[in-house]
């Protein structure tokens, strides 16, 4: 990884996990228990890529670390995905035990709570944005807006919906595209989309297009190298269970291709996401760093 773009990634990181820290609510009464789980999951822990794909496409178009509405954005994201990883861990659903290497947020608790802390990151994410600096509403609520449809029925909670049912099925790989699109693609196209917006792009450029594109390939491959991870990396590594996915017979890229198959789609996702920013220069270099970062990581 060069330089500058594992620098530009940990500040991600770092102003990520500073804003979200500073603008949790604090643990205390009333709700004391539920605001502690919030915090639990979405603090200590993450990756932060999507995070740092708002820092990153914002970066295109204006300097990201100096404006209150990309690190807005950038911690919406991060807490929506909390609230989809709290949820996503719960009996009802994986049932998983260990989550950024940590109990996960209903063993830690209990699964009233991770349900509610689940709600409340939800419109935690919402109310952030709606607070916003921003002198400029209509780009705020476009913001609100992809964000939004990304979460919903139409986007990560729709492909929840949709890795259930697949679940124990015999689907084939154009379903499986549809649900991985859905539950993770969406709100990793969501943070490009968000991330160009914040930094001022209008969505009737042409350069919004070819970011979407992007967005989408390493959406796909983001859920597909998670496929790999669950069968060839360790729980120690992953700082969650591996082996999930067989245990509870979901589809995946590698049940449907094996791994060498599954291998070669992350790699023909990854050339689709980069000839797709072959019209930017330098400004886009750590789109295609993070597009190497989601394809080529161990965790
Ligand atoms: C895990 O996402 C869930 C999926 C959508 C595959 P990440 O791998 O980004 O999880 P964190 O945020 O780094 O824990
Ligand atoms: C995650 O898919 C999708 C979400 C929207 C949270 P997985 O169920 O494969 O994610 P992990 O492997 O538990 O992180
Ligand atoms: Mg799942
Ligand atoms: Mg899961
Ligand atoms: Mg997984």
């Amino acid at each position: 990884m060069p330089t500058s773009f594992q620098q530009f990634f940990t500040e991600c990181q770092q102003r990520t996990n500073r804003f979200l820290s500073e603008n949790l609510p604090p643990a205390i009464e009333p709700a004391a228990k539920l605001k502690a789980a919030m915090r639990y999951s979405c603090l200590d822990g993450g990756k932060r890529v999507r995070a740092t794909l708002v820092y990153a496409t914002a970066n295109i178009f204006t300097p990201a670390f100096t404006s209150p509405l990309i690190d807005t954005a950038a911690a919406a994201v991060e807490c929506i995905h909390a609230y989809s990883l709290i949820h996503d861990d719960l009996p009802a659903m994986d049932n998983d035990d260990l989550r950024r290497g940590k109990p996960t947020c209903h063993r830690a608790y209990d699964e009233a709570t991770a349900i509610l802390a689940g709600d409340a990151l939800q419109t935690f994410a919402f109310e952030l944005l709606s607070k916003a600096c921003s002198t400029d509403s209509a780009r705020l609520l476009s913001i609100i807006r992809h964000l939004a449809a990304a979460s919903g029925s139409g986007g990560m909670a729709g492909g929840q919906a949709m890795d259930m049912d697949a679940t124990g099925q015999n689907i084939d790989l154009a379903v499986l595209e549809s649900v991985h699109r859905h539950k993770t693609g969406a709100l990793i196209t969501a943070s490009v989309m968000m991330g160009a917006l914040a930094g001022g792009a209008s969505d009737e450029e042409v350069v919004f297009e070819k970011l979407k594109d992007y967005a989408k390939s390493i959406g796909l491959a983001f859920q597909v190298q998670d496929d790999i991870l669950d069968v060839q990396s360790s729980t120690e590594i992953l700082g969650k269970t591996s082996g999930s996915d067989i245990s509870m017979a979901k589809a995946t890229y590698v049940s449907l291709l094996g791994i060498n198959g599954a291998g070669n789609k992350v790699s023909e996702l990854h050339q689709n996401a980069l000839s797709a920013l072959s019209g930017f220069g330098g400004e886009a270099e750590h789109l295609r760093q993070l597009a190497k970062f989601i394809i080529e990581r161990k965790h």
